[in-house]
């Protein structure tokens, strides 16, 4: 019989006086919610036929010349996470955010589930699966996940009848400069005493270059995931198990 996870002790001793937390979260998070990974085992690219198809679909190129196509991809990830809910880890980190003075939430899932869960200080960076935007008007709205699963084929503009865009970043799109504005602001000009990658594979510098900024400036870096990833030899401590287990240690230590 394997013994329950538990944190080194030189660690809980340094979680005590942590007062301000960063937290990267990627799909892994969300896996014990029921949602897909995009790599790794059973991952919508562990077949890359499956792989090509969903990165084709989800492409900036295939949003103009076959919206409907990217609006069916988008309307399978809309009925994932629909059906989900925040798990453990989720929750972990609300409380994380509830004990210290300064937190910030970084991820880079679309499925809206730390919001759910109760997180506050969040950076979507790949941005919101249920936000939709007008590209004749500009017109942006929110829609419930019902009415996203609805959308099957691209939805027209009520108001101009321009093609309405999911507002999630495509593949060959940049990122939101607003947000990558306030990832230097909230993890570069202010850089957090404890920084947390979590169920994430780390293949993008904005993920792996705020784990760096830390890492150099002292604050404690801790890696959770079951498998060793572009982030594990920038970070002090690698807890090689599932955020569910992790995180709510690392709660209850601050
Ligand atoms: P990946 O699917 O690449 O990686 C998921 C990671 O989660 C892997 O390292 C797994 O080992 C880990 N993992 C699985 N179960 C876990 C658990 N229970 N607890 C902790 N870790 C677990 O997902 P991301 O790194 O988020 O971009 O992928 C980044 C981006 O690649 C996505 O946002 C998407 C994709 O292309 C866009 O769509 C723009």
């Amino acid at each position: 019989m394997s013994s329950p996870p538990q944190l080194p002790d030189e660690l809980v001793e340094r979680l005590r006086s942590v007062r301000s937390v960063g937290a990267i979260t990627g799909a892994g998070i969300s896996h014990e919610s029921g949602i897909r990974t995009y790599r790794g085992r059973g991952g919508l690219y562990d077949d890359p036929e499956e792989g090509d198809r969903t990165v084709e679909a989800l492409s900036a190129p295939t949003l103009v010349i076959d919206p409907d196509r990217t609006w069916a991809a988008i309307a399978g990830l809309a009925r994932q996470a629909g059906a989900a809910s925040p798990s453990l880890a989720h929750r972990a980190l609300v409380e994380i955010e509830s004990k210290v003075e300064r937190f910030v939430l970084l991820t880079q899932n679309v499925d809206g589930l730390h919001r759910r869960a109760g997180s506050r200080n969040v950076i979507e960076i790949h941005g919101d699966i249920l936000e939709t935007e007008c590209l004749g008007c500009g017109r942006v709205e929110r829609l419930s996940f019902e009415e996203l699963q609805a959308c099957e084929t691209a939805p027209r503009c009520e108001d101009c009848d321009g093609l309405i865009r999911p507002r999630v970043v495509l593949f060959g799109e940049l990122l939101p400069a607003d947000k990558v504005l306030r990832i230097r602001l909230e993890l570069y000009a202010s850089i957090p005493d404890l920084l947390l990658v979590v169920g994430t594979s780390a293949l993008f510098p904005y993920i792996t270059d705020p784990v760096a900024v830390a890492q150099r400036a002292g604050s404690v870096t801790i890696e959770i995931n079951p498998e060793a990833t572009a982030s594990t030899d920038l970070v002090e401590y690698h807890l090689r198990g599932k955020a569910s287990e992790y995180l709510p240690l690392v709660a209850a230590a601050l």
